[in-house]
């Protein structure tokens, strides 16, 4: 399973796996070494003086020569900053552009991406898909992201595939990827967005073109509807859980909280708060605060066997 590495190796931003992130790391290593030199000389500069000029003993009645209006030594000091800044700032901006400006390619995959408190919706217009912090894309594929927020700033950040971008209300933010493997990228939220800020987690799981098409298919599905579960399914229509949640084919039609239709193809829950499972899914609908405190849907005050028989629902929405 993808989930099976350790999470820094899937978010390690010096491993990028697509073009954005990979020039990004490229001008990263630029600035860096600049920088360090930079540095090092300043650095090695101020501790040779310290040690070679130190005050020794008979100093105190004598200073060191004075050196005044140097004009050569204030227009090196002026001239040579100046032109360490235009690089930067030059190649710093090249990358950006290159990176911003690329038009999306005929076959691009256009999602629509959504913050909320606490979790992140997709939706994919062309495709007729919505699903919630698991972002699926074909690899070797650009992938267009147009962000918007719900609520509060928020900011999108998968490390190995490109840069952040905030999500902020009332505005639409643009951005690309395109995962040169398949695989799985970890991100979060990267803007503090409130209690649970730590606990929006991202996952972009990109799969071959092929797969992807097999992936887009399945979430197109209408929700399984299995006769053994109609009592759970029953009590899930009964309860506030439809005025929160779509499920499709059915009367929940809520758009607060994520589309639970093919709840069971996520990988986790609750944003990355849990792997996703029948115990972990109980756990959650028994009290979401437990998991994940000050999480925005409440506990359904829901009776053990009521709530065995809507767990027992949930997951066959595969
Ligand atoms: Cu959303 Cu931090």
């Amino acid at each position: 399973m993808p989930g099976a590495a350790p999470a820094a190796e899937l978010s390690n931003i010096f491993a990028p796996a697509g073009a954005p992130a990979d020039a990004i790391r490229t001008i990263s290593l630029l600035v860096l070494a600049i920088t360090g030199v930079i540095f090092l000389l300043v650095g090695g500069l101020l501790a040779y003086s310290c040690v070679r000029y130190r005050s020794r003993p008979g100093d105190d009645d004598r200073e060191p020569p004075q050196v005044y209006g140097s004009n050569p030594v204030e227009l090196a000091w002026t001239l040579v900053p100046i032109l360490i800044v235009f690089v930067l700032i030059t190649t710093t901006t090249r990358t950006t552009y290159e990176i911003q400006a690329a038009p999306p390619p005929p076959d691009a995959v256009h999602v629509r991406v959504i913050g909320h408190q606490w979790w992140w919706e997709f939706q994919y217009p062309d495709l007729g898909v919505v699903t919630a912090n698991e972002l699926h894309v074909p690899a070797r594929v650009a992938t267009y992201l147009t962000l918007e927020s719900a609520d509060v700033a928020h900011s999108f950040w998968i490390p190995r595939l490109a840069g952040k971008t905030d999500v902020i209300p009332n505005r639409r933010n643009e951005m690309w990827l395109a995962p040169w493997e398949p695989g799985t990228y970890l991100g979060q939220c990267a803007e503090y967005c409130g209690t649970q800020h730590a606990h929006m987690l991202l996952r972009v799981i990109a799969h071959s073109p092929e797969e992807f098409q097999g992936w887009v298919v399945s979430q197109r599905q209408p929700a399984a509807t299995d006769p053994r579960v109609a009592s759970g399914r029953q009590i899930f229509e009964a309860t506030a859980c439809v005025s929160c949640h779509t499920v499709h084919g059915t009367d929940a039609s809520g758009t607060f909280g994520p589309d639970l239709t093919h709840l069971m193809s996520r990988e986790t829950l609750g944003a990355g708060v849990a792997p996703n499972g029948t115990a972990t899914l109980k756990a959650w609908v028994a009290d979401p605060n437990k998991l994940k405190p000050g999480v925005l849907m409440p506990a359904m005050q829901l009776s053990e066997p009521e709530l065995d028989q809507v767990v027992a629902y949930l997951t066959t929405l595969r």
